[in-house]
């Protein structure tokens, strides 16, 4: 097996969480019991990303479109999310790792809110990794927001419209100020990017995982790296052309 090429890393990796509830009900539990095991799997991807030296990580943890779910999994799953923020605290402080929110606010229950907020200002100053906390959370919406925002730039005056461009629109998203994803994990074995950065992940990798979250472990995810490693990004380029600048001729 070949080994992980610690100079060709990802510098961003985000990930689609997803096989929690199937999880639990193959082992005839309730949904819930599957999301408290899947908080075990994103502190193995964190610990992981923190000591190969990745620097950015985004997890998609509330989308949306989890409103539609049931009343009782909604309140459990905000519930978990609050007391994961309050346990995870010191070992962000420990290992040096800011936390973001991207997502709307509105909706959030104000006590995750809370949480959420103060996680934010104390970590805010590390600079040894930084976790992008997906809640309440879809990239179309996250567009929709940029774009007003942009527009009212325009508007007032701030912006000319000869400036407008990709790179100055990103500057509006949730994610500015932070590279867009290289490779994109999905666990759960469905085969869809389910309104997940949008925008951002223009040129990602895509790897679909069969394993559900809960079992979706530390060499699971070097497997995926290894497999980043593998893939020959051409942003547009021919294959000549790639080797050409890596050989430098
Ligand atoms: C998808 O599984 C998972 C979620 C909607 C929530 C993700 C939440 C966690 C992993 C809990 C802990 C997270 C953090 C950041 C503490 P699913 O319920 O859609 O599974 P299914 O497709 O089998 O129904």
């Amino acid at each position: 097996m070949p080994e992980l090429d610690l100079k060709t890393l990802p510098r961003h990796v985000a990930i689609i969480m997803d096989g929690n509830g199937r999880w639990a009900k193959q082992k005839l539990r309730g949904r819930v019991f599957g999301h408290k095991q899947g908080a075990g799997s994103v502190r193995e991807v964190v610990t992981c990303c923190r000591r190969l030296g990745i620097p950015y990580l985004t997890l998609y943890a509330f989308s949306k479109e989890n409103w539609n779910r049931p009343e009782a999994e909604i309140r459990a799953l905000w519930g978990l999310l609050d007391r994961f923020l309050k346990s995870e605290l010191p070992d962000l402080v420990s290992k040096e790792i800011r936390l973001i929110h991207i997502g709307d606010t509105e909706d959030i229950p104000p006590y995750v809110l809370k949480q959420l907020r103060s996680t934010e200002e104390i970590t805010r100053n590390y600079d040894k990794m930084t976790i992008n906390l997906a809640l309440n959370y879809g990239g179309r919406q996250e567009i929709v927001r940029a774009a007003k925002l942009f527009a009212g730039d325009i508007l007032s005056g701030r912006i000319g419209t000869g400036e407008i461009s990709p790179e100055l629109f990103s500057s509006y998203l949730y994610t500015s100020g932070c590279p867009d994803p290289d490779l994109v994990i999905r666990t759960g074995g469905e085969i869809r990017v389910s309104n997940f950065l949008l925008w951002q992940l223009a040129y990602a990798e895509l790897y679909f995982s069969e394993l559900l979250w809960p079992d979706f472990h530390e060499e699971n995810f070097i497997e995926a790296l290894k497999e980043f490693q593998r893939r020959e990004r051409r942003f547009g380029r021919t294959g000549e052309q790639i080797k050409s600048v890596i050989l430098g001729i």
